[in-house]
Protein backbone atom coordinates (compact mmCIF):
# COMPACT_ATOMS: atom_id res chain seq x y z
CA UNK A 1 0.00 0.00 0.00
CA UNK A 2 1.31 3.41 -0.76
CA UNK A 3 2.16 6.11 1.80
CA UNK A 4 -1.01 8.20 -0.37
CA UNK A 5 -3.19 5.30 0.33
CA UNK A 6 -2.46 4.58 3.97
CA UNK A 7 -2.92 8.87 4.48
CA UNK A 8 -6.18 7.99 2.74
CA UNK A 9 -7.34 5.26 4.58
CA UNK A 10 -6.52 7.80 7.75
CA UNK A 11 -8.24 10.41 6.30
CA UNK A 12 -11.44 8.49 5.40
CA UNK A 13 -11.65 7.00 9.03
CA UNK A 14 -11.13 10.58 10.42
CA UNK A 15 -14.18 12.20 8.64
CA UNK A 16 -16.28 8.73 9.26
CA UNK A 17 -15.96 9.71 12.77
CA UNK A 18 -16.46 13.16 12.80
CA UNK A 19 -19.16 13.00 10.47
CA UNK A 20 -20.86 10.48 13.07
CA UNK A 21 -20.33 12.61 15.76
CA UNK A 22 -22.03 15.68 14.72
CA UNK A 23 -25.02 14.19 13.10
CA UNK A 24 -23.89 14.64 8.97
CA UNK A 25 -24.45 11.89 6.50
CA UNK A 26 -21.59 13.38 4.01
CA UNK A 27 -19.17 16.21 3.43
CA UNK A 28 -18.46 18.44 0.60
CA UNK A 29 -15.09 20.30 0.53
CA UNK A 30 -15.54 23.07 -1.79
CA UNK A 31 -11.28 23.91 -3.14
CA UNK A 32 -12.39 27.88 -3.17
CA UNK A 33 -12.22 30.23 -6.18
CA UNK A 34 -9.80 33.06 -6.57
CA UNK A 35 -11.60 36.56 -5.19
CA UNK A 36 -11.63 39.98 -7.18
CA UNK A 37 -9.88 42.86 -6.24
CA UNK A 38 -11.96 45.71 -5.56
CA UNK A 39 -13.33 47.29 -8.23
CA UNK A 40 -11.06 45.31 -10.78
CA UNK A 41 -11.32 42.14 -12.61
CA UNK A 42 -8.14 40.77 -11.42
CA UNK A 43 -7.81 37.66 -9.27
CA UNK A 44 -6.19 38.00 -5.93
CA UNK A 45 -3.79 34.78 -5.49
CA UNK A 46 -6.00 31.74 -4.91
CA UNK A 47 -4.89 29.79 -1.71
CA UNK A 48 -6.81 26.13 -1.50
CA UNK A 49 -8.63 25.30 1.15
CA UNK A 50 -6.98 23.34 3.48
CA UNK A 51 -9.40 20.56 4.17
CA UNK A 52 -9.55 19.99 0.01
CA UNK A 53 -6.00 19.31 0.04
CA UNK A 54 -6.03 17.20 3.04
CA UNK A 55 -7.84 14.96 0.63
CA UNK A 56 -5.89 15.46 -2.63
CA UNK A 57 -2.67 16.73 -3.47
CA UNK A 58 -4.51 19.37 -5.78
CA UNK A 59 -3.98 23.16 -5.25
CA UNK A 60 -4.28 24.91 -8.44
CA UNK A 61 -7.69 23.54 -9.75
CA UNK A 62 -10.26 26.37 -8.15
CA UNK A 63 -13.72 25.42 -8.00
CA UNK A 64 -13.17 21.39 -7.73
CA UNK A 65 -14.82 19.51 -4.48
CA UNK A 66 -14.61 16.36 -2.70
CA UNK A 67 -17.39 15.13 -1.85
CA UNK A 68 -17.10 12.02 1.04
CA UNK A 69 -20.67 10.03 2.32
CA UNK A 70 -20.15 8.21 5.91
CA UNK A 71 -19.06 4.92 5.84
CA UNK A 72 -18.00 4.72 1.91
CA UNK A 73 -14.68 4.69 2.13
CA UNK A 74 -13.86 6.65 -0.99
CA UNK A 75 -14.61 10.00 -1.82
CA UNK A 76 -15.53 11.30 -4.82
CA UNK A 77 -13.47 14.23 -6.45
CA UNK A 78 -14.96 16.69 -8.95
CA UNK A 79 -12.14 18.37 -10.87
CA UNK A 80 -13.06 21.58 -12.60
CA UNK A 81 -11.80 22.00 -15.48
CA UNK A 82 -12.99 25.37 -16.99
CA UNK A 83 -13.57 25.31 -20.74
CA UNK A 84 -11.59 28.72 -21.48
CA UNK A 85 -9.86 30.07 -24.13
CA UNK A 86 -8.23 32.78 -21.76
CA UNK A 87 -6.80 30.63 -18.95
CA UNK A 88 -4.51 27.90 -19.13
CA UNK A 89 -5.71 24.48 -17.32
CA UNK A 90 -3.88 23.44 -13.95
CA UNK A 91 -2.07 20.22 -15.65
CA UNK A 92 -2.91 17.72 -13.22
CA UNK A 93 -0.07 14.95 -13.47
CA UNK A 94 -0.75 11.55 -13.51
CA UNK A 95 -0.13 10.45 -9.54
CA UNK A 96 -0.98 7.64 -7.24
CA UNK A 97 -4.17 10.05 -5.62
CA UNK A 98 -6.02 9.59 -9.01
CA UNK A 99 -6.34 5.46 -8.84
CA UNK A 100 -7.60 6.00 -5.24
CA UNK A 101 -10.78 8.20 -5.66
CA UNK A 102 -13.23 8.18 -7.88
CA UNK A 103 -12.30 11.18 -10.30
CA UNK A 104 -14.82 13.29 -12.11
CA UNK A 105 -13.68 16.15 -14.13
CA UNK A 106 -16.48 18.95 -14.25
CA UNK A 107 -16.60 22.05 -16.24
CA UNK A 108 -19.43 23.29 -14.50
CA UNK A 109 -20.16 23.37 -10.90
CA UNK A 110 -24.33 22.43 -12.03
CA UNK A 111 -22.75 19.02 -13.25
CA UNK A 112 -21.45 18.16 -9.53
CA UNK A 113 -25.03 19.40 -7.94
CA UNK A 114 -26.96 17.35 -10.77
CA UNK A 115 -24.46 14.43 -9.57
CA UNK A 116 -25.44 14.83 -5.74
CA UNK A 117 -28.85 15.34 -5.77
CA UNK A 118 -30.74 14.76 -2.78
CA UNK A 119 -27.70 13.66 -0.95
CA UNK A 120 -26.64 17.66 -0.75
CA UNK A 121 -29.62 17.98 1.37
CA UNK A 122 -27.78 16.14 4.55
CA UNK A 123 -24.33 17.12 3.77
CA UNK A 124 -22.02 19.35 5.46
CA UNK A 125 -20.31 22.14 3.27
CA UNK A 126 -16.52 23.16 4.28
CA UNK A 127 -15.21 26.12 2.22
CA UNK A 128 -15.39 29.64 0.87
CA UNK A 129 -19.09 30.73 -0.35
CA UNK A 130 -19.07 33.73 -1.37
CA UNK A 131 -19.88 33.58 -4.97
CA UNK A 132 -23.01 31.92 -7.11
CA UNK A 133 -24.00 29.44 -7.22
CA UNK A 134 -22.04 27.84 -4.13
CA UNK A 135 -23.83 30.68 -1.79
CA UNK A 136 -27.42 29.36 -3.14
CA UNK A 137 -26.51 25.21 -2.58
CA UNK A 138 -29.15 23.69 -0.54
CA UNK A 139 -27.19 21.75 1.93
CA UNK A 140 -27.41 21.08 5.43
CA UNK A 141 -24.78 23.35 7.25
CA UNK A 142 -22.17 25.73 6.17
CA UNK A 143 -18.44 25.53 7.83
CA UNK A 144 -20.50 23.90 10.91
CA UNK A 145 -17.94 24.84 13.94
CA UNK A 146 -18.25 21.14 15.55
CA UNK A 147 -17.55 19.39 12.60
CA UNK A 148 -14.32 21.63 11.70
CA UNK A 149 -13.23 21.17 15.28
CA UNK A 150 -13.42 17.55 15.33
CA UNK A 151 -11.04 17.51 11.94
CA UNK A 152 -8.49 20.22 13.36
CA UNK A 153 -7.42 18.53 16.48
CA UNK A 154 -7.22 15.00 14.68
CA UNK A 155 -5.28 16.56 11.97
CA UNK A 156 -2.18 16.99 14.64
CA UNK A 157 -1.36 13.65 14.46
CA UNK A 158 0.36 13.91 10.59
CA UNK A 159 0.21 10.46 8.81
CA UNK A 160 3.22 8.88 6.95
CA UNK A 161 2.49 10.89 3.79
CA UNK A 162 2.32 13.97 5.17
CA UNK A 163 5.28 13.87 6.78
CA UNK A 164 7.17 12.36 3.87
CA UNK A 165 5.97 15.94 2.50
CA UNK A 166 6.95 17.85 5.00
CA UNK A 167 10.37 16.54 4.62
CA UNK A 168 10.66 17.39 1.00
CA UNK A 169 8.94 20.65 1.65
CA UNK A 170 12.30 21.25 4.13
CA UNK A 171 14.81 19.41 1.64
CA UNK A 172 13.19 22.42 -0.93
CA UNK A 173 13.56 25.28 1.23
CA UNK A 174 16.91 24.64 2.58
CA UNK A 175 18.32 24.98 -0.61
CA UNK A 176 16.65 28.37 -1.42
CA UNK A 177 18.00 28.99 2.14
CA UNK A 178 21.71 27.90 1.09
CA UNK A 179 21.14 30.47 -2.08
CA UNK A 180 20.15 33.15 0.66
CA UNK A 181 23.07 32.90 2.42
CA UNK A 182 25.37 32.91 -0.29
CA UNK A 183 22.99 35.98 -1.33
CA UNK A 184 23.76 37.71 1.92
CA UNK A 185 27.75 37.23 2.36
CA UNK A 186 27.94 38.78 -1.78
CA UNK A 187 26.41 41.73 0.11
CA UNK A 188 23.10 41.95 -1.86
CA UNK A 189 20.38 43.73 -1.55
CA UNK A 190 17.05 42.20 0.19
CA UNK A 191 15.64 42.23 -2.61
CA UNK A 192 18.01 40.51 -4.71
CA UNK A 193 18.66 37.94 -1.76
CA UNK A 194 15.40 37.03 -2.16
CA UNK A 195 15.04 36.34 -5.99
CA UNK A 196 18.17 34.32 -5.59
CA UNK A 197 16.43 32.37 -3.18
CA UNK A 198 13.08 31.64 -5.57
CA UNK A 199 15.64 31.11 -8.50
CA UNK A 200 17.57 27.98 -6.75
CA UNK A 201 13.50 25.76 -6.56
CA UNK A 202 12.14 27.89 -9.53
CA UNK A 203 9.18 29.23 -7.43
CA UNK A 204 6.77 32.17 -8.06
CA UNK A 205 6.37 34.29 -5.21
CA UNK A 206 2.83 33.36 -4.94
CA UNK A 207 3.78 29.26 -4.31
CA UNK A 208 5.82 30.07 -0.83
CA UNK A 209 3.44 29.34 2.01
CA UNK A 210 3.95 32.57 3.61
CA UNK A 211 5.18 36.12 3.29
CA UNK A 212 8.76 35.50 3.57
CA UNK A 213 10.99 37.80 6.16
CA UNK A 214 14.20 38.54 3.88
CA UNK A 215 15.85 40.96 6.93
CA UNK A 216 19.16 42.95 6.81
CA UNK A 217 20.38 44.65 9.65
CA UNK A 218 17.79 46.52 11.93
CA UNK A 219 14.70 44.95 10.07
CA UNK A 220 15.50 41.83 11.50
CA UNK A 221 14.01 42.99 14.42
CA UNK A 222 10.82 43.87 12.47
CA UNK A 223 9.36 40.23 13.55
CA UNK A 224 6.46 40.35 10.28
CA UNK A 225 9.20 42.18 7.95
CA UNK A 226 8.33 41.76 4.73
CA UNK A 227 9.04 44.85 2.78
CA UNK A 228 12.40 44.46 0.76
CA UNK A 229 14.75 46.88 0.29
CA UNK A 230 15.84 47.22 -3.24
CA UNK A 231 19.60 48.40 -2.45
CA UNK A 232 21.93 47.03 -0.44
CA UNK A 233 22.97 48.54 3.06
CA UNK A 234 26.26 50.67 3.03
CA UNK A 235 27.28 47.76 5.47
CA UNK A 236 25.64 44.53 6.18
CA UNK A 237 25.66 43.40 9.37
CA UNK A 238 23.31 40.66 9.75
CA UNK A 239 20.95 38.72 8.43
CA UNK A 240 17.70 37.12 9.34
CA UNK A 241 15.83 35.00 6.63
CA UNK A 242 12.29 33.26 7.66
CA UNK A 243 11.23 31.70 4.60
CA UNK A 244 9.26 28.18 3.58
CA UNK A 245 8.42 26.19 0.76
CA UNK A 246 5.67 24.23 -0.39
CA UNK A 247 5.49 19.80 -1.70
CA UNK A 248 1.97 18.51 -2.36
CA UNK A 249 0.61 21.66 -0.05
CA UNK A 250 2.55 21.00 2.51
CA UNK A 251 4.69 23.90 4.50
CA UNK A 252 8.41 24.16 5.79
CA UNK A 253 9.16 26.91 7.54
CA UNK A 254 12.72 28.08 8.48
CA UNK A 255 14.68 30.84 9.96
CA UNK A 256 18.16 31.63 10.36
CA UNK A 257 20.05 34.22 11.65
CA UNK A 258 23.66 35.09 10.29
CA UNK A 259 26.31 37.15 11.39
CA UNK A 260 28.90 39.16 8.20
CA UNK A 261 32.00 38.99 10.81
CA UNK A 262 33.01 37.35 13.54
CA UNK A 263 32.11 39.11 17.10
CA UNK A 264 29.72 39.80 19.42
CA UNK A 265 26.43 39.43 17.13
CA UNK A 266 27.91 36.32 15.43
CA UNK A 267 28.06 34.74 19.28
CA UNK A 268 25.10 35.80 19.87
CA UNK A 269 23.55 33.63 16.59
CA UNK A 270 25.48 30.55 18.28
CA UNK A 271 24.54 30.85 21.92
CA UNK A 272 20.89 30.76 20.91
CA UNK A 273 21.71 28.14 18.22
CA UNK A 274 22.43 26.17 21.36
CA UNK A 275 19.54 27.33 23.39
CA UNK A 276 17.56 26.40 20.46
CA UNK A 277 19.23 22.57 20.24
CA UNK A 278 19.19 22.13 23.97
CA UNK A 279 15.15 22.70 23.59
CA UNK A 280 14.98 20.20 21.18
CA UNK A 281 16.08 17.54 23.37
CA UNK A 282 13.48 18.54 25.67
CA UNK A 283 10.80 17.77 23.79
CA UNK A 284 9.09 14.27 24.87
CA UNK A 285 5.58 12.99 24.39
CA UNK A 286 3.47 13.96 27.55
CA UNK A 287 5.32 17.20 27.84
CA UNK A 288 3.13 20.24 27.57
CA UNK A 289 4.22 22.98 25.04
CA UNK A 290 3.77 25.44 27.02
CA UNK A 291 6.44 24.45 29.86
CA UNK A 292 8.71 24.23 26.59
CA UNK A 293 7.95 27.42 26.00
CA UNK A 294 8.62 28.91 29.54
CA UNK A 295 11.62 26.92 29.37
CA UNK A 296 12.98 28.63 26.27
CA UNK A 297 11.80 32.04 28.60
CA UNK A 298 14.28 30.90 30.94
CA UNK A 299 17.05 30.06 28.10
CA UNK A 300 16.84 33.03 26.19
CA UNK A 301 16.98 35.28 30.48
CA UNK A 302 20.21 33.45 30.66
CA UNK A 303 21.52 34.69 27.59
CA UNK A 304 20.56 37.94 28.72
CA UNK A 305 22.12 37.56 31.65
CA UNK A 306 25.66 35.75 29.73
CA UNK A 307 25.92 38.91 27.34
CA UNK A 308 25.20 41.51 29.61
CA UNK A 309 21.74 42.57 28.56
CA UNK A 310 20.39 42.42 31.73
CA UNK A 311 21.66 43.97 35.44
CA UNK A 312 19.32 41.02 37.23
CA UNK A 313 19.65 37.19 37.04
CA UNK A 314 17.77 35.23 34.46
CA UNK A 315 14.89 34.00 37.12
CA UNK A 316 14.13 37.60 38.27
CA UNK A 317 14.64 38.86 34.11
CA UNK A 318 12.05 36.05 32.97
CA UNK A 319 9.71 36.83 36.34
CA UNK A 320 9.43 40.62 35.88
CA UNK A 321 8.41 40.28 31.79
CA UNK A 322 11.59 41.39 30.87
CA UNK A 323 12.40 38.39 28.20
CA UNK A 324 8.93 39.06 27.04
CA UNK A 325 9.88 42.57 25.83
CA UNK A 326 12.55 40.75 24.01
CA UNK A 327 11.09 37.49 22.87
CA UNK A 328 7.62 38.14 22.18
CA UNK A 329 6.03 35.56 19.75
CA UNK A 330 5.57 32.21 20.61
CA UNK A 331 7.90 29.34 20.87
CA UNK A 332 6.11 27.22 17.63
CA UNK A 333 3.14 26.14 16.66
CA UNK A 334 1.58 23.23 14.54
CA UNK A 335 2.80 22.90 10.89
CA UNK A 336 1.86 20.90 8.31
CA UNK A 337 -0.73 21.99 5.50
CA UNK A 338 -1.05 25.44 6.81
CA UNK A 339 2.19 27.08 8.24
CA UNK A 340 0.28 27.86 11.16
CA UNK A 341 -1.40 24.45 11.40
CA UNK A 342 -4.39 24.50 12.89
CA UNK A 343 -5.63 22.74 16.88
CA UNK A 344 -2.84 24.36 18.90
CA UNK A 345 -6.08 25.20 21.54
CA UNK A 346 -8.03 22.59 20.68
CA UNK A 347 -8.20 20.05 23.93
CA UNK A 348 -10.08 17.42 23.08
CA UNK A 349 -12.36 16.27 19.16
CA UNK A 350 -15.58 18.09 20.53
CA UNK A 351 -14.16 21.44 20.43
CA UNK A 352 -13.13 22.25 24.01
CA UNK A 353 -10.79 24.68 24.02
CA UNK A 354 -7.79 25.79 26.15
CA UNK A 355 -8.06 29.49 27.02
CA UNK A 356 -4.59 31.71 25.45
CA UNK A 357 -2.36 32.24 28.10
CA UNK A 358 -2.38 35.92 29.59
CA UNK A 359 0.93 35.57 30.50
CA UNK A 360 2.32 34.50 26.87
CA UNK A 361 -0.81 35.52 24.90
CA UNK A 362 0.87 34.88 21.33
CA UNK A 363 1.80 31.03 22.18
CA UNK A 364 -0.96 29.24 19.99
CA UNK A 365 0.19 25.68 20.91
CA UNK A 366 -1.13 24.68 24.10
CA UNK A 367 -1.47 20.90 23.79
CA UNK A 368 0.51 18.30 25.30
CA UNK A 369 3.26 17.11 23.00
CA UNK A 370 2.41 13.47 21.28
CA UNK A 371 4.02 11.12 18.70
CA UNK A 372 2.95 12.11 15.23
CA UNK A 373 2.60 15.54 15.75
CA UNK A 374 5.01 18.00 13.71
CA UNK A 375 5.95 21.51 15.10
CA UNK A 376 8.40 24.58 14.82
CA UNK A 377 10.82 25.43 17.72
CA UNK A 378 11.57 28.80 16.93
CA UNK A 379 13.42 30.91 20.09
CA UNK A 380 15.05 34.28 19.54
CA UNK A 381 15.40 37.81 20.63
CA UNK A 382 15.23 41.20 19.39
CA UNK A 383 14.94 45.22 19.99
CA UNK A 384 11.78 45.88 19.82
CA UNK A 385 11.67 49.49 21.37
CA UNK A 386 7.86 49.64 21.31
CA UNK A 387 8.34 46.54 23.84
CA UNK A 388 11.28 47.76 26.03
CA UNK A 389 9.13 51.28 26.13
CA UNK A 390 7.56 49.62 29.30
CA UNK A 391 10.67 49.05 30.80
CA UNK A 392 11.72 52.52 30.26
CA UNK A 393 14.44 54.16 33.09
CA UNK A 394 14.65 50.53 34.37
CA UNK A 395 18.19 49.91 36.09
CA UNK A 396 17.09 45.94 35.38
CA UNK A 397 17.96 46.23 31.93
CA UNK A 398 21.45 47.53 30.90
CA UNK A 399 20.59 50.25 27.92
CA UNK A 400 23.85 50.66 26.30
CA UNK A 401 23.78 46.76 25.41
CA UNK A 402 20.37 46.59 24.41
CA UNK A 403 22.20 50.12 21.78
CA UNK A 404 25.01 47.67 20.66
CA UNK A 405 22.33 45.28 19.31
CA UNK A 406 20.04 47.34 17.66
CA UNK A 407 21.63 47.92 14.62
CA UNK A 408 21.69 44.00 14.03
CA UNK A 409 17.91 43.68 14.99
CA UNK A 410 17.63 39.96 16.46
CA UNK A 411 17.91 36.51 15.90
CA UNK A 412 15.62 33.50 15.58
CA UNK A 413 16.47 30.02 14.74
CA UNK A 414 13.29 27.99 13.44
CA UNK A 415 13.60 24.28 12.89
CA UNK A 416 10.59 21.83 12.21
CA UNK A 417 10.10 18.77 14.57
CA UNK A 418 8.57 15.32 13.90
CA UNK A 419 8.11 13.88 17.71
CA UNK A 420 9.06 10.22 17.92
CA UNK A 421 8.92 7.97 20.82
CA UNK A 422 10.52 8.66 23.62
CA UNK A 423 12.36 11.73 22.79
CA UNK A 424 13.60 10.17 19.52
CA UNK A 425 12.31 12.61 17.07
CA UNK A 426 13.45 13.71 13.61
CA UNK A 427 14.53 17.36 12.84
CA UNK A 428 13.41 17.69 9.70
CA UNK A 429 15.25 21.22 8.75
CA UNK A 430 18.72 20.09 10.12
CA UNK A 431 18.20 16.69 8.34
CA UNK A 432 17.73 18.65 5.00
CA UNK A 433 20.49 21.29 5.70
CA UNK A 434 22.93 18.30 6.79
CA UNK A 435 21.62 16.35 2.87
CA UNK A 436 23.22 19.39 1.07
CA UNK A 437 26.31 19.62 3.76
CA UNK A 438 25.37 23.29 4.73
CA UNK A 439 24.88 22.52 8.66
N1 LIG B 1 7.14 32.33 9.48
C1 LIG B 1 6.11 32.45 10.41
C2 LIG B 1 6.45 31.79 11.65
O1 LIG B 1 7.59 31.46 11.88
O2 LIG B 1 5.61 31.52 12.46
MN1 LIG C 1 7.15 29.44 12.47
MN1 LIG D 1 9.06 31.15 10.44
Amino acid sequence: MSLYQKHLQTVTQRFDKALADTGFESALIYAGQPRVAFLDDNPAPYKVNPLFKYWVPVLESPKSAVFYRKGSGKPTVYLFQARDFWHSQANIPEQDWQQHVELKVIDDLAQLTDDLGDQLAATAFIGEDFAQPVSDWNVKARNPQQLIDHLHFHRAIKTEWEVENLRQANRLAAKAHVAAKKAFFENKSELEIYSDYLKAIDFRETQVPYNSIVALNEHSAILHYDVYDTQPPKQSRSFLIDAGALYQGYCADITRSYAKQSGFYADLVEAMDIAQQELLTEIKPGVNYYDLHVSMHLKVARILEQFGFINIDAQSAYEKGITSAFMPHGLGHFIGLQVHDVGGFLQDDKGNSYPRSERHPFLRLLRDIEVGQVFTIEPGLYVVDQLLEDFEGSKDINWAKVDELRPYGGVRIEDSIVVGEAGNNENLTRDAFKELGAE
